[in-house]
């Protein structure tokens, strides 16, 4: 790998095919989520407000899924937090997952740029409570008394994605951009390596195929995240 200075700030983005090995679904494989539901009907805006219960539904199986003690962080995910404590520049971890692996392996430079399954929000007061248990159409907000509506705490499609002014910042002044996991077919997310370039950054794509923007990383390395990640973060480290 193309030398990096060790106090070169480093940005981490991190998709799907990261927590696969937990047991967790992708969205774009064959056997992904939206192979079997419709984003029209569970992932937008629209589909809450015609049919919350179904939306609610939907995302209380992930939420008691991923709280199944089955599942667990798995090599990659302790190996990024290692990289956080390490790493003399410093770690910026940008997820566009909602399961909380990344928090569960150690890292705590962390954004959550699609929301976190384990929390609910107010659409009326904007509080985030944590959220374990189901959400039904009827619950309501602690914090705004007993009219606030509850919402799963997730970005949809043709919202905005959190934290993107400090995300493009940090991209700015990165010396190492490194994709995980990820297909590269969702925006903003899949600009950033664009962006990281434009600033001068190295970028690296870490997946188990190419994904949709591979041509455009300067070094890449294939395989399951579970090998391709560790021995990254160890070449990284050992430099
Ligand atoms: N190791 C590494 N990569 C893997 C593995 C694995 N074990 N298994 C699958 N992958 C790769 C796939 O090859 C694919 O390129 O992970 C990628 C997952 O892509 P998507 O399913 O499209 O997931 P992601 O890129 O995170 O989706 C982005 O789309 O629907 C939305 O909001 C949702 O945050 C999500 C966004």
């Amino acid at each position: 790998m193309t030398a990096i200075e060790r106090d070169a700030p480093v940005v981490i983005l991190t998709g799907a095919g990261i927590s696969k090995e937990s047991g967790l679904h992708t969205f774009r494989d064959a056997d992904g989520i939206w192979a079997t539901v419709r984003i029209e009907d569970v992932a937008t805006p629209a589909a809450f407000a015609r049919d919350p219960a179904r939306v609610q539904a939907f995302y209380n199986t992930r939420r008691s899924g991923l709280l199944d003690p089955a599942i667990r962080p798995n090599a990659a995910h302790v190996a990024l937090a290692r990289l956080e404590r390490d790493w003399p520049g410093g770690v910026l971890l940008v997820t566009q997952n909602i399961d909380d692996l990344h928090e569960r392996a150690g890292s705590r430079n962390l954004r959550h740029m699609h929301g976190e399954l384990l929390k609910a929000r107010c659409v009326d007061c904007g509080a985030e409570p944590a959220w374990r248990v189901d959400l039904a159409p009827d619950s309501r907000c602690a914090d705004c008394g007993s009219t606030g509506t509850l919402r799963p705490h997730v970005v949809w499609f043709g919202e905005m994605p959190l934290f993107m002014v400090e995300i493009y910042a940090a991209l700015k002044r990165c010396g190492l951009f490194v994709s995980i996991g990820t297909s590269g077919n969702v925006y903003p997310a899949a600009g950033f390596v664009a962006e990281a370039r434009a600033a001068g950054a190295r970028t690296v794509e870490l997946n188990l195929e190419p994904s949709q923007g591979a041509t455009l990383f300067e070094e890449s390395d294939y395989g399951p995240a579970t090998e391709i990640v560790p021995a990254f973060v160890e070449r990284l480290l050992r430099r």
